[in-house]
């Protein structure tokens, strides 16, 4: 079954998500680098994509950075006074990124905060922002704390995306042992009993195999 989806994932590329030579330079950064290959693939990126379309954002969030893939894709979707906040633990990550979000022209519209994200959060908090889009992909399991902050510098409307929610299947386990998997459970169970959001999850399978995105909106 792998194989098949894998061939429609990429039938749906060719067709409507191909990506230009930006996004294939991000692929080859994460290889020169040695960094890990964990974007979203190109059809989650388009997306994600769609999804700011729709939700007109002029302010988007992004947790994790790694080099800029999903961030390009988001970026993408901004009007032309537009920002993207995206925040990154690792300084080489942030400067591998950093380059591509330079080739794909959109330094003006993206910051790069460097840091732990539970304590840029705050920060974020603590200035008084709000965002129309965020997009949860760091750390697994800090997607609970990361759902709490994320609540917290929302409004009416906003969306709330976190990728890789259902890791293979295994969040219906309940007695799984792996962090990645718990984190999703405890997030996927605190959207469940949240009463300002209205979500669902979208399981997805693909290039990046057998996996899930969560989608809430905040009332
Ligand atoms: N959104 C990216 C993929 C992100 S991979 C894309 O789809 O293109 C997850 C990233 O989160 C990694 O770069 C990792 O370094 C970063 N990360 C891990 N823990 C973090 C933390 N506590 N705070 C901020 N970033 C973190
Ligand atoms: C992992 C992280 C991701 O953001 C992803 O999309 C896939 C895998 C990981 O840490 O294993
Ligand atoms: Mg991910």
């Amino acid at each position: 079954m792998k194989n098949v989806f894998e061939a429609v994932d990429h039938y749906i590329e060719g067709l409507l998500t191909h990506e230009d030579a930006v996004l294939k330079g991000v692929v080859q950064s994460l290889m020169e680098a040695g960094m890990p290959q964990i974007s979203v693939s190109a059809n989650q990126g388009k997306l994600l994509n769609m999804l700011a379309l729709l939700c007109r954002a002029k302010k988007i969030l992004e947790i994790g950075t790694l080099g800029g893939y999903s961030t390009i894709w988001l970026a993408r979707a901004l009007p032309a006074d537009g920002k993207l906040v995206t925040i990154e633990l690792e300084p080489k990550h942030a400067e591998v990124a950093h380059n591509n979000i330079v080739k794909a022209n959109l330094d003006s519209k993206v910051e790069f905060r460097v840091g732990k994200a539970s304590e840029i959060l705050l920060q974020l908090k603590e200035h008084g922002e709000s965002f129309d889009l965020i997009f949860i992909d760091a750390d697994k399991p800090s997607y609970p704390e990361y759902l709490k902050l994320s609540l917290q510098l929302s409004h009416s409307g906003t969306l709330i995306v976190a990728d890789n929610v259902v890791r293979d299947g295994e969040v219906v386990k309940k007695n799984s042992k792996d962090e990645n998997v718990i984190g999703a459970q405890h997030f996927n169970t605190m959207l469940s009993e949240c009463k300002d959001v209205t979500a669902t999850i979208l399981q997805t399978v693909g290039v990046k195999g057998h996996d899930g995105i969560a989608l809430a909106i905040v009332k």
